[in-house]
């Protein structure tokens, strides 16, 4: 049911990725987060669904928008749960870099993990080195392990990673073996998701990024093929019992990617706001608005992308929001 709706679902991170694009380069990545919030947000309530956010902007004292908890959509249609990062890449936003973009996954209702918003260890692989990696064995043996799922040198294993001080023994442990890294500033759906694109470069993801980014990417890597192993990674007690007051009694659980985004009937969708590996950006043309987003669903396992031209049909509200932009103080 849910995949039947995925090109309606693609508007709402269209919405979201066309508003993020107002702010490319303007230095202010609370706004761009805002701005991709308020356009995800009111995108939601011409859905037909009856959805409930359980990964998004935080809890509800601490965002008035797109909160856990908070219900979107019209109401007649499934029951699903929602996870949400209408910007992942707000500071790429801000400073006008490539591979921001909007990400989003819908399941059944109870088939996300309710992660709480802490960090989180990461290892994912594409659908050749599915099955093939393991969270707790040596970045060497895991890297050697996906070459031979993959059928290459180590030599040619990329391995992508977040440019981090604390990756500094996988960064070190990679260098070693003779494989390549490619180290991202920021973004890790999207370098998780690269392992699982035919023609894009990366073979597996390895470090420590956001939770509720693990699940979305979960839920990308169920669509497509790939797997996904993740354990939270608390940096006080105060997280570890936030994470046992949503419910995850075990800190040191390993979450497999099934245990992360469950059931068989998954969405993912994602749009371009600057251009990177994965997505073009944002592009305008004459009086047209051009987006770019990937769409997985789990039912068929399959992806496809999807290009589309919008007509600005509201000139005036372009200009309104165009004065707000410049409204604002820099
Ligand atoms: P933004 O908050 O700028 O969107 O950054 C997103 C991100 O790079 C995620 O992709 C990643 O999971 C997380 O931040 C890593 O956190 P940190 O920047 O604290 O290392």
């Amino acid at each position: 049911m849910i995949h039947k709706i995925a090109m309606d679902l693609v508007t709402v991170s269209e919405a979201a990725a066309v508003a993020g694009d107002k702010w490319v380069g303007r230095g202010d990545k609370i706004a761009a987060d805002q701005a991709a919030v308020d356009a995800m947000r009111s995108a939601f309530h011409n859905l037909d669904i009856d959805g409930v956010v359980v990964i998004g902007e935080g809890e509800i004292d601490e965002a008035p928008m797109l909160y856990i908890g908070e219900e979107v959509g019209t109401k007649n249609g499934p029951a699903v749960d929602i996870a949400v990062d209408p910007l992942d890449g707000t500071t790429l936003t801000s400073k006008g870099m490539a591979n921001a973009v909007v990400v989003m996954a819908v399941a059944k209702r109870g088939h996300l993990l309710h992660a709480p918003d802490m960090y989180m260890e990461k290892i994912a692989v594409g659908p050749k080195a599915a099955g093939h990696v393991d969270i707790d064995a040596p970045v060497a043996e895991n890297i050697k392990n996906v070459a031979k799922a993959l059928g290459k040198a180590v030599e040619d294993v990329v391995v992508i990673c977040l440019d981090r001080p604390r990756h500094r023994d996988v960064i070190d442990a990679t260098i070693k073996t003779g494989a390549r890294l490619k180290l991202i500033t920021d973004g890790d759906v999207a370098g998780a998701i690269a392992t699982a694109i035919e023609g894009v470069e990366g073979d597996i993801m390895i470090g420590i990024g956001g939770a509720p980014e693990g699940v979305v990417t979960a839920a990308a890597l169920r669509c497509l093929g790939g797997e996904m192993q993740a354990r939270l990674a608390p940096r006080h007690d105060g997280e570890t019992q936030r994470a046992h007051n949503m419910g995850i009694e075990d800190i040191n659980k390993v979450f497999t990617t099934e245990e992360l985004a469950k059931g068989d009937d998954l969405v993912f969708v994602a749009t371009g706001v600057t251009g990177g590996y994965l997505l073009n950006g944002v592009r305008h043309v004459d009086n047209r608005v051009i987006t770019h987003s990937l769409i997985a669903s789990s039912r068929t396992n399959s992806y496809y992308f999807v290009e589309r031209n919008h007509l600005i049909t509201s000139k005036i509200e372009e200009e309104q929001q165009e004065w707000e932009i410049k409204k604002r103080d820099f």
